[in-house]
């Protein structure tokens, strides 16, 4: 990431594999890296503030961590928060963003209460995709920071001369197939997985997201069309069903590229096997039969014979028809009408 020229890169608890320190130490690239994690975590003493200079303009940064991030540290994140404020605030920076690796619910409290901080970045591992997850009052954005380096943010922010934010805007573009990789990354990524990935730390478990256990090629997801012919008229009920249209909708709106409506427009968005923004994946646009039953590879292998599908409840549909999106959802009602 220094190589690549990147001003600012915060460090996060699965950032650190064994020997990490050591080789931060080896490449001198502690001047792009800041994080708020207490050295003791770390093995390093990186500061949790600093300012980056471009075009004329000062923008300070501040790292900051859940108190209940599961980083062992114990202390009061809104005091810690007013202190980097205010070493800022000597330093005269135009613009303060805020990196917080933690829930989004505990910054959007948190942001409340910090009005003078321009732009928020929640990150916490999560695998949401990069997206503005809130406007506050005051015009700041609070924007997921996004997962493994598959979309970018364009986000500006609007100040007049005394400080007062006027507007602010957030664009994403997923790096789908259509955007060529950069010749300076390439050699730098080839020669990363010739050396070996590092070993991975000790992750948070999270849940699947969608029903089925995800065992890769043993049970992809396949697609709907593939259960067309033993399931004819489930399939030619579920067609009729708003589900299997859910990605015209997206592409009437040209929002077929954007990854946060994909999430609950296409099956298995994100996840292996699942809809990818290729075209290799796009039997798995709309919300198929999988979405709701889980991965279908290994039944229609088995020719039906047998079958490895979850249990559907409520839940199931929760995922998508969140209080949101779908605010008069009725599971008794609604699940009735899916085929
Ligand atoms: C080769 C034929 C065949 C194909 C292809 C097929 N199925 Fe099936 N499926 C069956 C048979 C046979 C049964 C068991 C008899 C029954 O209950 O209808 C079954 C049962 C099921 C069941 C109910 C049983 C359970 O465990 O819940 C679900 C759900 C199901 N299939 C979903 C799908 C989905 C989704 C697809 C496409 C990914 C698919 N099937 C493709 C033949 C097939
Ligand atoms: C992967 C995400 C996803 C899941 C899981 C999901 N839905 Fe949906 N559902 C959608 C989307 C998206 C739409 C809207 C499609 C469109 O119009 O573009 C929708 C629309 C519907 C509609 C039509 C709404 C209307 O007013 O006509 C019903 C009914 C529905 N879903 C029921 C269910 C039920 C019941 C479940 C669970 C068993 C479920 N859905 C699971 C994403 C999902
Ligand atoms: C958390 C899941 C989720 C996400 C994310 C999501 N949708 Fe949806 N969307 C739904 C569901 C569920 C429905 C069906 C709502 C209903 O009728 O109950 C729906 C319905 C719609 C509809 C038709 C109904 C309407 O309100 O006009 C449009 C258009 C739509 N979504 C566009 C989008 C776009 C564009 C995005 C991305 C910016 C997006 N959705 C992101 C779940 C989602
Ligand atoms: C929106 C969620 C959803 C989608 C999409 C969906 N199903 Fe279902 N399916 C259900 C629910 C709910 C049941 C009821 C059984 C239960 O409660 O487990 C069911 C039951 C079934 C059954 C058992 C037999 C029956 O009719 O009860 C089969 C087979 C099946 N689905 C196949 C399919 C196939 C094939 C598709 C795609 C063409 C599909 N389903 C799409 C939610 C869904």
């Amino acid at each position: 990431m220094h190589k690549l020229k990147y001003d600012a890169v915060t460090l996060g608890l699965r950032d650190l594999s064994p020997g990490f320190a050591d080789s931060v130490a080896k490449w001198n690239v502690q001047e792009v890296l800041f994080s708020s994690l207490p050295a003791a975590v770390t093995k390093m003493n990186l500061p949790p503030a600093k300012v980056v200079s471009r075009s004329g303009f000062e923008l300070g940064l501040i790292s900051l961590v859940s108190p209940n991030g599961g980083t062992g540290s114990t202390y009061n994140v809104e005091t810690f928060l007013r202190e980097q404020i205010d070493a800022l605030g000597a330093q005269q920076v135009d613009f303060q963003a805020v990196v917080y690796l933690g829930m989004p619910h505990e910054l959007i409290a948190l942001s409340k209460k910090f009005p003078e901080i321009d732009l928020w970045l929640q990150s916490n591992g999560n695998h949401r995709p990069l997206s503005l997850i809130e406007t506050t009052m005051t015009n700041a954005p609070i924007v997921s920071a996004g997962d493994r380096g598959r979309e970018v943010g364009f986000i500006t922010i609007e100040k007049e001369k005394n400080g007062a934010r006027v507007a602010s805007s957030f664009h994403q573009l997923i790096l789908t197939d259509r955007i060529a990789d950069s010749p300076r990354a390439v050699p730098l990524i080839e020669g990363f997985r010739k050396a070996g990935k590092p070993p991975t730390p000790t992750a948070p478990a999270t849940p699947p997201k969608s029903p089925g256990a995800s065992n890769g090629s043993l049970n992809p997801y396949i697609g709907s069309i593939a259960c067309q012919n033993c399931h004819k008229d489930i399939f030619a009920k579920w067609e009729k069903t708003r589900h299997a249209h859910a990605f015209a909708t997206l592409t009437a709106k040209r929002e077929e590229q954007n990854a946060e409506c994909l999430e609950c427009h296409t099956t298995g968005f994100r996840e292996e096997t699942g809809y990818s923004v290729s075209a290799a994946t796009a039997h798995l646009v709309q919300v198929g039969c999988e979405s709701c039953h889980g991965r279908g590879g290994f039944h229609v292998r088995m020719n039906g014979r047998i079958s490895n599908f979850v249990k559907i409840t409520e839940t199931t549909c929760l995922r998508c028809h969140t209080p949101k999106q779908s605010p008069k959802f009725a599971f008794t009602e609604a699940r009735l009408k899916v085929h």
